[in-house]
């Protein structure tokens, strides 16, 4: 395909209307300049791609279903996520889809959003790991991804319209920054734009966006495409950079987009850019298309391995589990017939097999099982809850496997609590007070409050843990596998306690995002505020020991690599895996920052006492902040610690380091500057000095007049006032407006 010679030859109409799709899932083919038309279909986590004139529109084939997101990144692998990435492109190839829509990398803001099960952290750099690793993945087999929902999706509730109030730094450093890194590293094939409008523009129109910030920041060269239905107007989506709408909007856009370039409202050029996209994806596609098959069966093992791995064990106290095989034990809780594992709305997958946890124990006389409750309806069954009790009475240990019914979680709509059905919770209650040697197993796409943590000896939280999870859940509660996730996002104690309670969904058509860069456990920590389960956490059957840190310099500039070098070993008697996570805290800053943040981790896999060095490597860029005075990230001097933690609340080792900016960030004096302001900057101070002393204020306090605590109130005073307020409260007329401007402009001269 000549892109150049089709784009002169295709007339205006033509062009209009290859910038929307053919129907829900096809571009348009234009048969005369032997353009075909592409497939897309929905993940992210299993393909769905839909039975082309089914009776129900929304029949998918039968296909594999991996973990969701939430799952996924408590595995913090970024290895077996890439291996599952590739087999979604194998399934792709052989169903010749051309783009896989996902994966879904918005950060989790609040523990309601309902579709948190599709995204993977509260934190932006585990959040950008995974999905490189999925992207990767499938583009390694030639087929395209979507990343999504640019940007700051982060609710349902009104997720089509509303309006997002969030400041530059919090946009860049939170919800901007998984999304960076992503498209910066793994090269997405297109980037899907999300429904919301981010202070006062919607995403699909949005050049700020996709424009300034997606193509010409950070080197973006795919196509950009809507969220289905998400173009308000299409002219503005073509001049800010949205390439292709979906699905179809049947004709109705094209008028508008060839009336625009007729009436001089549209520069063709302009629409030629989205074209030229568009056929470069189509040429891209085509050109990656291989004869490809792909095997159900280890897919399916894949599944099981995902689900395994992305398992968090939350406690397990008296080393409840794994369970003793000879013990008499209960299964309790519908879930153990009819595990969840996985969310609704457009990542539903139909899955070719599933297996349960009762399936996976089948033939097992130690085991009885017992419903407990139904999943249809949030009532309490006394007949089902009798029979769960006499189970429990009669066994060693009971496993109650819990968690949200499907109708509690989804795409489409957010929780209003963050509850598990009551009763589920008045059941828990029961079994506790006749058994005391409970575990719980959980299926929830996001965190649930746990009120009977105190009570049973072990959790072991599976999310939704794909087709697989009911014979993970075994091996798991059995010890065949020793579980090794950790926590993706904070467990708070209470929804109260989440920092977007006050601001979650927003009033009207507004959400104002007031807690700004304090975002999951960089707001837990920042109030030292006790949570359920810390960001990172999750344990295991063995025990790891860290030992020997090395930081390879303590001094770092601005082009220097780090190094951080750890030994781990496994001491206990099983082997296990370790998630070694590295945070870099600052020890002091010029603005508000978290307590510490995420910058490196690796999972190490280690026989029963077996050790392993581990290295990171870091750059300048684990030090950064978003800066709004340089609108970019930037690195301040100063000594910070970096810490070797098994979660972030569990530090192991640590070490500090300086780092030496080459430039401090430039500075803008202006008459409202503060006298502090001045004082802080080096010579600043000398020169504010002898500015002050013109005016008859001594500075170093030795006036006569006053007595010291007066001294130091009335400088507290003046460092707090602004330039221009000293010229009011100067009692000579020596100081002008005009003398402190020129003042203010011999400070920007020599520090601006
Ligand atoms: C969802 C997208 C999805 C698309 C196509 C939209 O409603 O937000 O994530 O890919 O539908 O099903």
């Amino acid at each position: 395909m000549d892109i150049d010679a089709i784009l002169k030859e295709l007339t205006l109409e033509e062009k209009a209307s290859l910038c929307s799709g053919e129907d829900f899932w096809h571009t348009k083919a234009i048969e005369r300049l032997g353009i075909p038309s592409i497939m897309v279909s929905d993940g992210p986590h299993g393909l769905r791609k839909n039975v082309e004139n089914a009776e129900n529109p929304n029949t998918a084939i039968k296909a594999v279903c991996f973990p969701s997101a939430c799952a996924l990144a408590c595995s913090f692998d970024r290895e077996l996520v890439g291996e599952m990435g590739k087999a979604l492109g194998e399934q792709c190839q052989a169903e010749e889809v051309s783009v896989i829509l996902g994966p879904g990398c918005n950060i989790k803001r609040s523990p309601l959003c309902g579709r948190n099960f599709e995204y993977f952290s509260e934190d932006p750099y585990l959040a950008s790991q995974m999905a490189i690793a999925h992207i990767k993945g499938v583009q390694s087999k030639g087929v395209g991804t979507s990343l999504k929902h640019f940007a700051a999706n982060n609710q349902e509730s009104r997720r089509m319209s509303i309006e997002e109030i969030i400041d530059e730094r919090t946009l860049h450093e939170i919800y901007l920054a998984a999304f960076e890194q992503t498209i910066k590293q793994a090269k997405p094939w297109t980037v899907m734009c999300s429904y919301n409008k981010i202070n006062g523009v919607y995403s699909s129109q949005n050049k700020h966006l996709l424009t300034d910030i997606l193509r010409s920041d950070w080197g973006f060269e795919g196509l950009v495409v809507s969220d289905w239905g998400a173009v308000d107007d299409r002219v503005k989506g073509i001049k800010a950079g949205l390439d292709l709408e979906m699905p179809s909007s049947m004709g109705k856009n094209d008028k508008y987009i060839v009336k625009a370039v007729n009436s001089g409202e549209l520069d063709e050029n302009e629409l030629d850019k989205c074209v030229r996209k568009i056929l470069e994806l189509i040429q891209k596609s085509v050109q990656s298309k291989t004869e490809m098959t792909w095997n159900k069966e280890r897919h399916h093992a894949l599944a099981e391995k995902l689900s395994l791995r992305s398992a968090v064990l939350l406690k397990n106290d008296d080393k409840l589990l794994p369970l003793d095989k000879s013990a008499k034990i209960a299964f309790i809780g519908a879930f153990a017939e009819q595990p969840r594992y996985q969310g609704g709305g457009s990542s539903h997958i139909n899955s070719f097999k599933t297996v349960s946890a009762l399936e996976a124990v089948e033939g097992n006389e130690n085991i009885t099982y017992a419903r407990g409750f139904n999943l249809e309806k949030d009532e309490s069954d006394l007949v089902l809850e009798e029979e769960a009790v006499k189970a429990a009475k009669n066994a060693d240990c009971v496993v109650i496997f819990a968690g949200l019914p499907e109708s509690f979680e989804s795409e489409g709509y957010d929780r209003t609590h963050m509850c598990l059905p009551s009763c589920q919770l008045e059941l828990i209650d029961k079994l506790c007070e006749v058994n005391e040697n409970i575990a719980v197993v959980l299926h929830n796409g996001s965190p649930v409050e746990l009120p009977f943590d105190d009570k049973v000896k072990a959790i072991l939280e599976m999310y939704l843990g794909g087709q697989a999870v009911g014979s993970a859940e075994v091996k798991l509660l059995f010890g065949e596998e020793n579980p090794s996730g950790k926590l993706a996002e904070t467990f708070p104690e209470k929804l109260e306690d989440n920092p977007s309670y006050l601001n979650f969904p927003g009033d009207d058509n507004t959400v104002r995002y007031a807690e700004g860069i304090f975002v999951g456990y960089r707001y837990y920590e920042k109030k030292k505020m006790a949570v359920r389960y810390a960001f990172g956490h999750g344990l295991s059957y063995t025990d790891f020991e860290y030992s020997d840190m090395k930081v390879s310099d303590y001094e770092i500039g601005e082009t220097d690599t780090v190094t951080v070098q750890v030994t781990v070993t496994n001491t206990g008697s099983r082997d296990g895996a370790e998630v070694v996570q590295l945070y870099i805290a600052p020890k002091q800053a010029s603005v508000m920052r978290p307590i510490k943040e995420l910058k490196g981790f690796e999972r190490v896999y280690l026989k029963a006492g077996e050790s392993r060095r581990i290295v990171f490597r870091l750059d300048k860029s684990a030090f950064a902040y978003y800066s709004e005075k340089i609108h970019d990230f930037y690195s301040e001097s100063g000594e910070y610690t970096i810490s070797l933690s098994s979660s972030s609340a569990d530090e192991r080792l640590s070490a500090d380091v300086h780092f030496n900016a080459s430039k401090p960030l430039p500075i803008r004096f202006t008459l409202d500057s503060l006298g502090g302001d001045v004082q802080a900057i080096p010579e600043g101070k000398a020169m504010l000095e002898e500015l002050l002393k013109s005016i008859g204020v001594n500075m170093t306090g030795n006036d006569e007049r006053l007595d010291g605590d007066e001294i130091e109130i009335a400088l507290k005073m003046l460092l707090d006032m602004p330039l221009h307020t000293m010229v009011s409260f100067s009692k000579t007329k020596e100081i002008t407006r005009e003398k402190m401007q020129q003042f203010v402009d011999k400070l920007n001269e020599k520090f601006g």
